[in-house]
């Protein structure tokens, strides 16, 4: 798996520097408030599961599972949701965990969506960004790391569901895509 990997982007220790770091944002902004984090499956477990454990204030989970781009490398502009929310978000502070954000679609898709069902706020933590690739006008509350328009691996991220379980983000060998 290791071997498919052409360059790390950035490192395991840098990512739960970045983290810890963003927990610490988040504590301090809902002190005195449970709010609902959502992690959007399924790129994002893993950073849910690192982010919600340095943070310091009682939180509901719930998860989201949505998809808008099938095996290939590029948005369909489609949002599917797969698995819908378990709790209603009527009157909850409600935060997003999104592992990245390329055009916008998915995020501004489900945002809506939150919307309508009448949450009291809702703000977006994303670890990646790659602002390059935006196509509607959207940007998250809190951001981990912003990122080259690449298509990337690791750390949650697939491609064609695997290398999920890098540590690390990194690009992929072409020859990789060809196969
Ligand atoms: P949009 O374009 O809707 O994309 O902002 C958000 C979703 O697309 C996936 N995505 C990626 N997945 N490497 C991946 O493995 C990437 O470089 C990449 N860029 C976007 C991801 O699922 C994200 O939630
Ligand atoms: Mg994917």
């Amino acid at each position: 798996m290791q071997n498919d990997i052409q360059e790390i982007l950035i490192s395991e220790e840098e990512i739960q520097q970045r983290i810890k770091e963003l927990g610490a944002v988040l504590s301090a902004e809902y002190v005195g408030r449970t709010p609902l984090v959502i992690c959007v499956l399924k790129g994002a477990f893993i950073f849910m599961a690192d982010l919600v454990k340095v943070i310091t204030v009682p939180v509901e989970m719930d998860f989201m599972a949505v998809s808008s781009y099938g095996a290939s490398t590029k948005s369909s502009g489609v949002v599917k949701i797969i698995k819908d929310l378990d709790v209603p978000v009527e009157g909850r502070d409600v935060l997003i965990v999104e592992d990245i954000i390329d055009s916008g679609l998915t995020l501004s898709y489900l945002i809506e969506l939150l919307r309508n069902r009448n949450a009291a706020s809702i703000s977006v933590v994303t670890l990646f960004d790659k602002p390059a690739g935006r196509t509607v006008d959207l940007e998250a509350d809190y951001t981990g790391f912003v990122l080259p328009d690449e298509f990337v691996v690791g750390y949650g991220l697939d491609y064609a569901e695997l290398y999920r379980n890098l540590p690390y983000i990194g690009v992929l060998k072409p020859e990789i895509y060809s196969k």
